[in-house]
């Protein structure tokens, strides 16, 4: 069964997903809003988290060191460690992530690969410690892939936190349930301003609904906003 997803996201005033673009405020520094935004993450008490491939790149920053004989690698799927409790969970559909070691801050890392990944990136995921699902569709069903994490994993309740891209492919494909959105008494403002959730060129009007749960003010000028999603 899917997991319940929960999208949990910091953002300017503006819509902006980069904290280091913001204007500063006499409310609250970044550091303070980005604490804030662990301990929501924490009160969400998911049992994984989500992020895409460059989210994870700016976690992960080893380079590529494939073993020297791949050997027989495991598909669709290899879980080195299925009772790890938490897991950080990255979607790279053409393997370009790699990791030194198999948790990022002691949950447990799942990496969700596309179809031709080479059998030599499979190995060095294994080797590391790291588990894997491959896609078994040449386009990347995340709906499967999800009910994958929650048969075999046990992952019942997942945050996905962004970037743009990982969340705009999310809501497109009606996976979001909720949205909780810590907006920040701050702006962004440039022109090429990246929002917290992208979807190509048609965006998600007409694909999305949402309704507003419940809206706290929180310290350092924080705004918690909580939103029930549907598919539209
Ligand atoms: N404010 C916040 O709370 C917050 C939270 C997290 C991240 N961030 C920021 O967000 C920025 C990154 O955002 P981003 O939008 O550029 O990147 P992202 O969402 O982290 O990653 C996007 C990548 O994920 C993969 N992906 C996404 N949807 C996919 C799909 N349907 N099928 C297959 N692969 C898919 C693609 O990888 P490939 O390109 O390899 O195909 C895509 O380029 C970073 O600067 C980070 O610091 C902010």
């Amino acid at each position: 069964m899917k997991p319940h997803v929960v999208c949990h996201m910091l953002a300017s005033l503006d819509g902006s997903l980069h904290p280091s673009r913001y204007t500063t405020s006499p409310d609250g520094t970044r550091a303070e809003w980005s604490g804030i935004y662990e301990q929501v993450h924490g009160d969400l008490e998911g049992d994984a988290w989500i992020v895409g491939r460059v989210t994870m790149a700016e976690m992960s920053k080893v380079g590529a060191h494939p073993p020297a004989h791949a050997g027989k690698v495991e598909r669709p799927h290899h879980f080195a460690q299925r009772d790890a409790g938490s897991f950080a969970v990255a979607l790279d559909a053409s393997g370009k992530l790699h990791f030194s070691k198999s948790d990022i801050g002691g949950d447990h890392v799942v990496v969700l690969l596309g179809h031709r990944v080479a059998d030599s990136h499979l190995a060095e995921l294994a080797a590391d410690g790291v588990s894997y699902i491959v896609s078994e569709t040449a386009e990347m069903d995340l709906g499967r892939l999800l009910d994958v994490l929650g048969r075999e994993l046990g992952i019942r309740r997942l945050l996905l936190e962004g970037g743009a891209g990982i969340n705009g492919s999310f809501f497109a494909a009606g996976l979001v349930d909720e949205l909780s959105l810590l907006v920040a008494p701050a702006l962004d403002a440039r022109a090429a301003n990246q929002g917290f959730v992208e979807f190509g060129e048609s965006g998600l009007a007409g694909k999305v609904l949402l309704s507003l749960t419940s809206c706290e003010a929180l310290a350092h000028g924080l705004i918690h906003l909580r939103y029930a999603v549907t598919p539209g």
